[in-house]
């Protein structure tokens, strides 16, 4: 028992420590202070905020082949630390979707300050539940709402993407409601893992139809 405590005591202090150090690496404060939200959504299951560990972010990153024409969807940003690390990659845009004003106010302040920005971040206060995500390619939570919003918005995505062709990505931290996944038989799990300061992801990826059309061999001589 006095283990078991000691030893998350010990997390919780390297997770501290592991926020205050990445923050200050991009010149965002992301963390600290507590927040406690007052918004609920139109399906009453908003999560309080709550930070997720950079070093979750940065793992699921590192996972993914992120290119030119992705559009990073963070659906509950908070003050915007994982769409500050989205938008540190060579991709096209990123979009931070948030419930509070004021998280939103911080998450704009952000993004104008971080150090390395390549992509261009835009922070809608609008509701998961409701909003166009329809340019994403890659979508990021990290448990912000309950599993009715978290269904409506992967039917929001099924209906406006095209699942067989374009390629989508949904990375899921702390994944509680992962079994309304199974309503999505077209999401595969193609990563699952977690670190000592971090959080439990799964990253699911739908299989896209390869080009039909012969491929032309080179024909030398
Ligand atoms: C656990 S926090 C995650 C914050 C951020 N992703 C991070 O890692 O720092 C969840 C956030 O989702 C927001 N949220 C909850 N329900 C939402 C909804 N329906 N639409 C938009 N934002 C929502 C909350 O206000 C809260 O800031």
């Amino acid at each position: 028992m006095k283990n078991t405590a000691f030893f998350q005591k010990l997390i919780a202090s390297a997770r501290k420590i592991e926020s205050i150090m990445g923050d200050w690496c991009m010149n965002v404060k992301t963390g600290m202070p507590v927040f406690f939200s007052h918004a609920r959504g139109i399906n009453r299951d908003a999560f309080d905020f709550e930070t997720n560990a950079h070093s979750t972010i940065i793992k699921a990153i590192r996972l993914l082949r992120l290119g030119p024409s992705d559009v990073v969807v963070v659906l509950g940003c908070g003050r915007g630390r994982a769409a500050c690390h989205f938008a540190r990659q060579y991709i096209r845009k990123v979009i931070g979707i948030e419930l509070e004003p004021q998280l939103c106010d911080v998450a704009r302040k952000n993004g104008e300050s971080l150090r390395g920005r390549r992509a261009e971040i835009e922070i809608l206060n609008i509701d998961a539940a409701s909003a166009d995500i329809s340019e994403g390619t890659v979508f990021f939570m990290f448990n912000p709402f309950g599993e009715r919003t978290l269904r409506m918005v992967l039917k929001n995505i099924e209906a406006t993407r095209d699942i067989t062709s374009e390629p989508i990505t949904i990375i899921y931290a702390r994944p509680l409601y992962d079994y309304v996944f199974n309503e999505f038989p077209w999401l595969h799990i193609i990563h699952d893992y977690k670190s000592i300061t971090g959080f439990h992801t799964m990253i699911y990826r739908n299989l896209v139809k390869r080009n039909q059309e012969p491929r032309l061999g080179r024909i030398d001589g």
